[in-house]
Protein backbone atom coordinates (compact mmCIF):
# COMPACT_ATOMS: atom_id res chain seq x y z
CA UNK A 1 0.00 0.00 0.00
CA UNK A 2 1.45 3.82 -0.97
CA UNK A 3 -0.10 6.83 -0.38
CA UNK A 4 0.67 9.69 -2.27
CA UNK A 5 0.48 13.55 -1.85
CA UNK A 6 1.67 15.98 -3.67
CA UNK A 7 5.82 15.66 -3.02
CA UNK A 8 5.72 12.92 -1.23
CA UNK A 9 4.82 9.35 -1.03
CA UNK A 10 4.92 6.78 1.57
CA UNK A 11 5.83 3.01 0.90
CA UNK A 12 5.87 0.26 2.96
CA UNK A 13 8.28 -1.72 3.44
CA UNK A 14 9.10 -5.66 4.60
CA UNK A 15 11.88 -4.81 6.74
CA UNK A 16 11.67 -0.80 7.74
CA UNK A 17 7.70 -0.82 7.88
CA UNK A 18 6.26 2.68 6.15
CA UNK A 19 8.87 4.91 5.04
CA UNK A 20 8.35 8.64 3.79
CA UNK A 21 9.48 9.86 0.68
CA UNK A 22 9.72 13.68 -0.75
CA UNK A 23 10.90 14.55 -3.96
CA UNK A 24 12.36 17.69 -5.10
CA UNK A 25 15.58 19.05 -6.67
CA UNK A 26 18.60 18.00 -5.11
CA UNK A 27 20.87 20.04 -2.75
CA UNK A 28 24.39 20.23 -3.06
CA UNK A 29 24.88 17.66 -0.21
CA UNK A 30 22.12 15.47 -1.92
CA UNK A 31 23.76 15.75 -5.64
CA UNK A 32 27.06 14.06 -4.39
CA UNK A 33 24.84 11.49 -3.15
CA UNK A 34 22.93 11.41 -6.29
CA UNK A 35 26.07 11.00 -8.21
CA UNK A 36 27.00 7.62 -6.01
CA UNK A 37 23.53 6.28 -6.70
CA UNK A 38 24.02 6.76 -10.37
CA UNK A 39 27.44 5.17 -10.10
CA UNK A 40 26.42 2.27 -8.04
CA UNK A 41 23.78 1.97 -10.36
CA UNK A 42 25.41 2.05 -13.89
CA UNK A 43 29.02 2.21 -13.55
CA UNK A 44 29.77 -0.42 -10.92
CA UNK A 45 33.41 -1.24 -12.54
CA UNK A 46 34.80 2.07 -11.00
CA UNK A 47 35.79 2.65 -7.79
CA UNK A 48 33.54 5.66 -6.21
CA UNK A 49 35.45 8.09 -5.20
CA UNK A 50 36.74 8.42 -8.98
CA UNK A 51 33.02 8.27 -10.64
CA UNK A 52 32.17 11.27 -8.39
CA UNK A 53 35.23 13.18 -9.31
CA UNK A 54 34.58 12.69 -12.86
CA UNK A 55 30.72 13.58 -12.28
CA UNK A 56 31.69 17.01 -10.53
CA UNK A 57 34.56 17.42 -13.86
CA UNK A 58 31.73 17.14 -16.26
CA UNK A 59 29.31 19.24 -13.55
CA UNK A 60 31.65 22.18 -14.76
CA UNK A 61 31.12 21.66 -18.54
CA UNK A 62 29.00 24.42 -20.31
CA UNK A 63 26.31 21.99 -21.17
CA UNK A 64 25.84 21.43 -17.47
CA UNK A 65 26.67 24.31 -15.73
CA UNK A 66 24.08 26.86 -14.37
CA UNK A 67 21.03 24.77 -14.35
CA UNK A 68 21.77 23.10 -17.61
CA UNK A 69 21.85 19.26 -15.68
CA UNK A 70 19.52 19.49 -13.02
CA UNK A 71 19.11 16.94 -10.60
CA UNK A 72 15.82 15.20 -9.19
CA UNK A 73 15.43 12.95 -6.39
CA UNK A 74 13.33 10.91 -4.10
CA UNK A 75 15.01 11.03 -0.19
CA UNK A 76 13.68 9.92 3.10
CA UNK A 77 12.23 12.45 5.01
CA UNK A 78 13.75 11.65 7.91
CA UNK A 79 17.26 11.63 6.33
CA UNK A 80 17.14 13.74 3.88
CA UNK A 81 20.56 12.63 2.75
CA UNK A 82 19.63 9.47 1.97
CA UNK A 83 18.95 9.16 -1.86
CA UNK A 84 16.27 6.55 -2.47
CA UNK A 85 15.79 7.37 -6.20
CA UNK A 86 17.23 9.73 -8.69
CA UNK A 87 17.27 11.08 -12.10
CA UNK A 88 18.73 13.87 -13.95
CA UNK A 89 17.03 16.26 -16.50
CA UNK A 90 20.11 18.12 -19.12
CA UNK A 91 18.71 20.80 -21.73
CA UNK A 92 18.41 19.86 -25.22
CA UNK A 93 18.20 22.17 -28.00
CA UNK A 94 16.00 21.29 -29.99
CA UNK A 95 13.92 22.94 -33.71
CA UNK A 96 10.70 21.83 -33.82
CA UNK A 97 8.64 21.94 -37.15
CA UNK A 98 4.75 21.32 -36.58
CA UNK A 99 1.33 23.48 -37.52
CA UNK A 100 2.88 26.06 -36.34
CA UNK A 101 5.78 25.71 -38.06
CA UNK A 102 9.41 25.77 -38.00
CA UNK A 103 10.87 27.13 -34.14
CA UNK A 104 14.00 26.66 -31.76
CA UNK A 105 12.99 25.80 -28.49
CA UNK A 106 15.02 24.24 -25.34
CA UNK A 107 13.70 20.88 -24.51
CA UNK A 108 15.36 18.04 -21.74
CA UNK A 109 16.86 14.81 -21.85
CA UNK A 110 16.04 12.99 -18.92
CA UNK A 111 18.74 10.19 -17.97
CA UNK A 112 20.41 8.02 -15.23
CA UNK A 113 16.95 6.83 -13.99
CA UNK A 114 17.62 4.91 -10.96
CA UNK A 115 15.94 2.86 -7.62
CA UNK A 116 18.31 1.60 -4.91
CA UNK A 117 17.72 -2.12 -5.78
CA UNK A 118 16.01 -2.26 -1.71
CA UNK A 119 13.30 -0.06 -3.12
CA UNK A 120 12.52 -1.21 -6.38
CA UNK A 121 8.87 -2.24 -7.70
CA UNK A 122 7.38 0.47 -4.89
CA UNK A 123 6.73 3.05 -7.86
CA UNK A 124 8.87 5.10 -6.61
CA UNK A 125 10.60 5.64 -10.33
CA UNK A 126 7.14 5.86 -11.35
CA UNK A 127 6.31 8.88 -8.87
CA UNK A 128 10.01 10.51 -9.64
CA UNK A 129 9.45 10.63 -13.66
CA UNK A 130 5.94 12.04 -13.55
CA UNK A 131 6.64 14.42 -10.96
CA UNK A 132 9.25 15.53 -13.37
CA UNK A 133 7.20 15.65 -15.99
CA UNK A 134 4.83 17.75 -14.28
CA UNK A 135 8.01 20.15 -13.92
CA UNK A 136 9.05 20.26 -17.64
CA UNK A 137 5.52 21.10 -18.57
CA UNK A 138 5.42 23.76 -15.96
CA UNK A 139 8.61 25.72 -14.72
CA UNK A 140 10.65 24.23 -17.07
CA UNK A 141 8.34 24.94 -20.03
CA UNK A 142 9.84 21.89 -21.86
CA UNK A 143 8.26 21.21 -25.54
CA UNK A 144 9.27 18.25 -25.08
CA UNK A 145 11.58 15.85 -23.29
CA UNK A 146 13.60 12.69 -24.80
CA UNK A 147 15.14 9.67 -23.09
CA UNK A 148 17.13 7.17 -24.08
CA UNK A 149 16.51 3.48 -21.94
CA UNK A 150 16.97 0.32 -21.40
CA UNK A 151 13.79 -0.60 -20.32
CA UNK A 152 11.44 1.30 -22.70
CA UNK A 153 8.16 -0.06 -21.84
CA UNK A 154 8.11 1.06 -17.83
CA UNK A 155 7.77 4.51 -19.69
CA UNK A 156 5.41 3.54 -22.28
CA UNK A 157 3.29 3.10 -19.37
CA UNK A 158 4.14 6.74 -18.19
CA UNK A 159 3.05 8.36 -21.39
CA UNK A 160 5.91 8.29 -23.46
CA UNK A 161 6.75 6.81 -27.03
CA UNK A 162 9.26 4.52 -28.35
CA UNK A 163 10.36 5.86 -31.07
CA UNK A 164 12.25 3.83 -33.87
CA UNK A 165 16.19 3.84 -32.93
CA UNK A 166 18.06 1.77 -35.76
CA UNK A 167 22.15 1.46 -36.17
CA UNK A 168 24.60 0.09 -38.21
CA UNK A 169 28.43 -0.94 -36.80
CA UNK A 170 31.34 -3.24 -38.01
CA UNK A 171 33.93 -4.74 -36.01
CA UNK A 172 37.84 -3.76 -37.33
CA UNK A 173 38.47 -6.35 -39.63
CA UNK A 174 41.54 -8.65 -38.46
CA UNK A 175 44.75 -7.82 -40.50
CA UNK A 176 44.10 -4.52 -41.71
CA UNK A 177 46.62 -2.31 -40.03
CA UNK A 178 46.60 1.77 -39.78
CA UNK A 179 49.06 2.03 -42.16
CA UNK A 180 47.73 -0.05 -44.84
CA UNK A 181 44.21 2.10 -44.36
CA UNK A 182 46.63 5.11 -44.47
CA UNK A 183 48.19 4.16 -47.72
CA UNK A 184 44.78 3.08 -49.62
CA UNK A 185 43.72 6.30 -48.72
CA UNK A 186 46.49 8.32 -49.73
CA UNK A 187 46.88 6.12 -53.05
CA UNK A 188 43.17 6.03 -54.23
CA UNK A 189 41.93 9.92 -53.16
CA UNK A 190 40.22 11.90 -55.34
CA UNK A 191 38.87 13.92 -52.08
CA UNK A 192 40.92 15.40 -49.45
CA UNK A 193 40.05 15.20 -45.88
CA UNK A 194 41.63 15.90 -43.02
CA UNK A 195 41.37 14.95 -38.97
CA UNK A 196 39.58 17.72 -36.80
CA UNK A 197 41.07 18.67 -33.56
CA UNK A 198 38.67 19.53 -30.82
CA UNK A 199 39.55 23.47 -31.19
CA UNK A 200 37.61 22.85 -34.56
CA UNK A 201 34.58 21.17 -33.38
CA UNK A 202 33.25 24.25 -32.36
CA UNK A 203 33.33 25.80 -35.20
CA UNK A 204 31.78 23.22 -37.54
CA UNK A 205 28.83 22.55 -35.29
CA UNK A 206 28.24 26.38 -35.79
CA UNK A 207 28.33 25.51 -39.84
CA UNK A 208 25.84 22.59 -39.11
CA UNK A 209 23.35 24.50 -37.47
CA UNK A 210 23.45 26.82 -39.94
CA UNK A 211 22.30 24.62 -42.24
CA UNK A 212 19.53 22.57 -40.56
CA UNK A 213 16.93 24.85 -40.76
CA UNK A 214 16.60 24.84 -44.60
CA UNK A 215 16.61 21.05 -44.57
CA UNK A 216 13.88 21.02 -41.72
CA UNK A 217 11.90 23.10 -43.58
CA UNK A 218 12.06 20.99 -46.67
CA UNK A 219 11.73 17.49 -45.05
CA UNK A 220 8.73 15.96 -46.35
CA UNK A 221 6.67 15.39 -43.70
CA UNK A 222 3.29 13.21 -43.64
CA UNK A 223 0.62 15.27 -42.43
CA UNK A 224 -0.56 15.48 -38.96
CA UNK A 225 3.17 14.46 -37.79
CA UNK A 226 5.54 16.72 -35.82
CA UNK A 227 9.13 16.60 -36.50
CA UNK A 228 11.66 16.99 -33.74
CA UNK A 229 15.31 17.34 -33.91
CA UNK A 230 18.04 17.84 -31.35
CA UNK A 231 20.23 20.46 -32.66
CA UNK A 232 24.69 19.57 -32.71
CA UNK A 233 25.41 22.46 -30.50
CA UNK A 234 28.92 22.55 -29.88
CA UNK A 235 27.97 22.28 -26.10
CA UNK A 236 26.48 18.89 -26.40
CA UNK A 237 29.63 17.66 -28.50
CA UNK A 238 32.05 18.86 -25.85
CA UNK A 239 30.45 16.50 -23.20
CA UNK A 240 31.63 13.95 -25.55
CA UNK A 241 35.15 15.10 -25.78
CA UNK A 242 35.11 15.34 -21.95
CA UNK A 243 33.90 11.47 -21.40
CA UNK A 244 36.43 10.94 -23.78
CA UNK A 245 39.43 12.46 -22.27
CA UNK A 246 37.83 11.04 -18.68
CA UNK A 247 38.07 7.56 -19.87
CA UNK A 248 41.60 8.09 -21.76
CA UNK A 249 42.78 8.33 -17.90
CA UNK A 250 41.38 5.50 -16.66
CA UNK A 251 42.42 3.18 -19.54
CA UNK A 252 44.84 4.75 -21.21
CA UNK A 253 46.77 7.05 -18.94
CA UNK A 254 45.57 10.04 -20.49
CA UNK A 255 46.46 9.73 -23.73
CA UNK A 256 45.55 13.06 -25.50
CA UNK A 257 42.33 12.59 -27.48
CA UNK A 258 43.70 14.67 -30.62
CA UNK A 259 40.98 14.08 -33.53
CA UNK A 260 37.46 13.90 -32.76
CA UNK A 261 36.16 13.57 -36.30
CA UNK A 262 37.05 14.11 -39.96
CA UNK A 263 36.29 16.44 -42.73
CA UNK A 264 35.72 16.99 -46.81
CA UNK A 265 35.98 20.53 -47.32
CA UNK A 266 34.49 19.82 -51.15
CA UNK A 267 32.08 17.53 -50.61
CA UNK A 268 30.74 19.75 -47.59
CA UNK A 269 30.60 16.91 -45.30
CA UNK A 270 31.77 15.60 -42.05
CA UNK A 271 31.68 13.07 -39.21
CA UNK A 272 32.84 13.40 -35.68
CA UNK A 273 33.36 10.63 -32.96
CA UNK A 274 33.70 10.10 -29.56
CA UNK A 275 36.35 6.82 -28.20
CA UNK A 276 33.90 5.09 -25.90
CA UNK A 277 36.55 3.25 -24.37
CA UNK A 278 34.31 1.58 -21.55
CA UNK A 279 32.59 -0.35 -25.01
CA UNK A 280 35.57 -0.48 -26.58
CA UNK A 281 33.68 1.42 -29.51
CA UNK A 282 34.65 4.30 -31.74
CA UNK A 283 30.41 5.79 -32.16
CA UNK A 284 30.07 8.11 -34.85
CA UNK A 285 28.65 10.76 -33.04
CA UNK A 286 27.21 13.03 -36.50
CA UNK A 287 27.30 12.45 -40.03
CA UNK A 288 26.84 15.82 -41.68
CA UNK A 289 26.22 15.83 -45.42
CA UNK A 290 26.69 17.79 -48.37
CA UNK A 291 23.23 18.35 -48.77
CA UNK A 292 21.78 18.03 -52.45
CA UNK A 293 24.42 16.35 -53.66
CA UNK A 294 23.97 12.05 -52.15
CA UNK A 295 26.90 10.57 -54.74
CA UNK A 296 29.51 13.27 -53.58
CA UNK A 297 28.07 12.74 -50.19
CA UNK A 298 29.11 9.34 -50.27
CA UNK A 299 32.13 9.02 -52.04
CA UNK A 300 33.46 11.38 -48.98
CA UNK A 301 31.89 8.85 -46.45
CA UNK A 302 33.91 6.52 -47.52
CA UNK A 303 37.04 8.29 -47.08
CA UNK A 304 36.05 9.49 -44.15
CA UNK A 305 35.30 6.23 -42.96
CA UNK A 306 38.84 5.43 -43.59
CA UNK A 307 39.77 8.13 -41.25
CA UNK A 308 37.52 6.89 -38.84
CA UNK A 309 38.97 3.58 -38.91
CA UNK A 310 42.73 4.74 -38.34
CA UNK A 311 41.10 6.31 -35.50
CA UNK A 312 40.13 3.16 -34.09
CA UNK A 313 42.97 1.64 -35.00
CA UNK A 314 45.10 3.97 -33.68
CA UNK A 315 43.27 3.24 -29.56
CA UNK A 316 45.67 -0.16 -30.19
CA UNK A 317 43.23 -2.68 -29.29
CA UNK A 318 40.84 -0.66 -27.04
CA UNK A 319 38.09 0.13 -29.53
CA UNK A 320 37.37 -2.77 -31.67
CA UNK A 321 34.07 -1.67 -33.14
CA UNK A 322 32.50 1.34 -34.90
CA UNK A 323 28.68 2.09 -34.48
CA UNK A 324 26.75 4.63 -36.32
CA UNK A 325 22.95 5.44 -35.31
CA UNK A 326 20.28 6.13 -37.38
CA UNK A 327 22.45 5.69 -40.82
CA UNK A 328 21.28 6.98 -44.18
CA UNK A 329 21.23 5.55 -47.31
CA UNK A 330 24.69 7.51 -47.91
CA UNK A 331 26.46 5.80 -44.88
CA UNK A 332 25.38 2.29 -45.90
CA UNK A 333 26.16 2.90 -49.57
CA UNK A 334 30.07 4.13 -48.34
CA UNK A 335 29.83 0.86 -45.90
CA UNK A 336 29.40 -1.46 -48.76
CA UNK A 337 31.94 0.07 -50.71
CA UNK A 338 34.30 -0.07 -47.81
CA UNK A 339 32.86 -3.67 -46.45
CA UNK A 340 33.84 -4.83 -50.28
CA UNK A 341 37.37 -3.46 -50.41
CA UNK A 342 38.27 -4.64 -46.93
CA UNK A 343 36.45 -7.49 -46.49
CA UNK A 344 33.86 -6.77 -43.26
CA UNK A 345 30.25 -7.03 -42.90
CA UNK A 346 28.05 -4.64 -41.35
CA UNK A 347 25.67 -4.97 -38.60
CA UNK A 348 22.48 -3.49 -39.28
CA UNK A 349 19.81 -3.27 -35.84
CA UNK A 350 17.13 -1.90 -34.45
CA UNK A 351 18.19 -1.02 -30.50
CA UNK A 352 15.64 -2.80 -28.61
CA UNK A 353 16.19 -2.88 -24.99
CA UNK A 354 19.55 -0.69 -25.28
CA UNK A 355 19.42 3.11 -25.82
CA UNK A 356 16.17 3.29 -27.52
CA UNK A 357 14.99 6.00 -28.19
CA UNK A 358 11.62 8.19 -26.38
CA UNK A 359 9.57 11.00 -26.20
CA UNK A 360 6.93 12.98 -24.03
CA UNK A 361 5.54 15.79 -25.82
CA UNK A 362 4.30 18.81 -23.14
CA UNK A 363 1.27 17.45 -20.91
CA UNK A 364 1.54 13.99 -22.72
CA UNK A 365 0.06 15.37 -25.66
CA UNK A 366 -0.60 12.39 -28.26
CA UNK A 367 1.47 13.46 -31.45
CA UNK A 368 2.95 11.52 -34.42
CA UNK A 369 6.50 12.13 -34.23
CA UNK A 370 9.64 12.04 -36.45
CA UNK A 371 12.76 12.21 -34.65
CA UNK A 372 15.25 12.88 -37.70
CA UNK A 373 17.90 12.39 -37.35
CA UNK A 374 18.29 10.30 -34.32
CA UNK A 375 22.02 10.20 -33.79
CA UNK A 376 24.53 9.83 -31.29
CA UNK A 377 24.91 13.35 -30.02
CA UNK A 378 21.89 14.21 -28.72
CA UNK A 379 22.19 11.49 -26.03
CA UNK A 380 24.32 11.88 -22.44
C1 LIG B 1 14.00 0.73 -13.83
C2 LIG B 1 13.97 1.22 -12.38
C3 LIG B 1 14.44 2.68 -12.36
C4 LIG B 1 12.55 1.10 -11.85
O1 LIG B 1 12.54 1.64 -10.54
P1 LIG B 1 11.34 1.32 -9.52
O2 LIG B 1 11.36 2.36 -8.47
O3 LIG B 1 11.41 -0.08 -9.10
O4 LIG B 1 10.11 1.52 -10.51
P2 LIG B 1 8.56 1.48 -10.18
O5 LIG B 1 8.33 0.72 -8.92
O6 LIG B 1 8.00 2.82 -10.32
O7 LIG B 1 8.03 0.66 -11.42
C5 LIG B 1 8.38 -0.66 -11.51
C6 LIG B 1 7.97 -1.09 -12.87
O8 LIG B 1 9.14 -1.00 -13.70
C7 LIG B 1 9.21 -2.18 -14.43
N1 LIG B 1 10.60 -2.47 -14.73
C8 LIG B 1 11.63 -2.60 -13.89
N2 LIG B 1 12.71 -2.99 -14.58
C9 LIG B 1 12.32 -3.11 -15.86
C10 LIG B 1 12.97 -3.49 -17.07
N3 LIG B 1 14.26 -3.84 -17.06
N4 LIG B 1 12.25 -3.48 -18.21
C11 LIG B 1 10.95 -3.13 -18.24
N5 LIG B 1 10.28 -2.77 -17.13
C12 LIG B 1 10.97 -2.77 -15.98
C13 LIG B 1 8.66 -3.23 -13.50
O9 LIG B 1 8.26 -4.35 -14.23
C14 LIG B 1 7.48 -2.52 -12.86
O10 LIG B 1 6.36 -2.62 -13.69
P3 LIG B 1 4.86 -2.73 -13.07
O11 LIG B 1 4.62 -1.40 -12.41
O12 LIG B 1 3.99 -2.96 -14.25
O13 LIG B 1 4.91 -3.85 -12.11
C15 LIG B 1 14.88 0.34 -11.46
O14 LIG B 1 14.61 -1.00 -11.73
C16 LIG B 1 16.38 0.58 -11.65
O15 LIG B 1 16.97 1.43 -10.97
N6 LIG B 1 17.00 -0.17 -12.55
C17 LIG B 1 18.42 -0.06 -12.85
C18 LIG B 1 18.73 1.21 -13.64
C19 LIG B 1 17.93 1.31 -14.92
O16 LIG B 1 17.83 0.38 -15.69
N7 LIG B 1 17.39 2.53 -15.15
C20 LIG B 1 16.64 2.87 -16.33
C21 LIG B 1 17.57 3.49 -17.31
S1 LIG B 1 16.73 4.49 -18.47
Amino acid sequence: MTSDQDDRITINTPNDGPIEVVFGESSPEQQVECFKQAGRTFVRSAPEDLWVAAEEQLAQLPLLRAKGCRHWCLYRADTPNEIISSLRTIRREVLIRDSQGVRQETGYDICMVATDAKYHGHGLASFLTRKVGEWADGPGAAPVTTLYTSVGPFYVKLGWDLLPAPQVSFELPLGVSRDALQRKREKGQSLQTRLVGPDEMPDLCNRDISQLRSQVEAYDLTPNTSLVRTLPIPEQLEWYQEMAKLQSLNWCDGREVKAVGAVCEEANTWILWYQDLSRKELKITRVKPGYGNPDLTKQALVQLLVRAMEEALSWEGLLAKIVIWDPSSEVHGALQVLGKELGFTTKSEMRDGVNQTSIRWANAENRQTIFWPNEYYACN
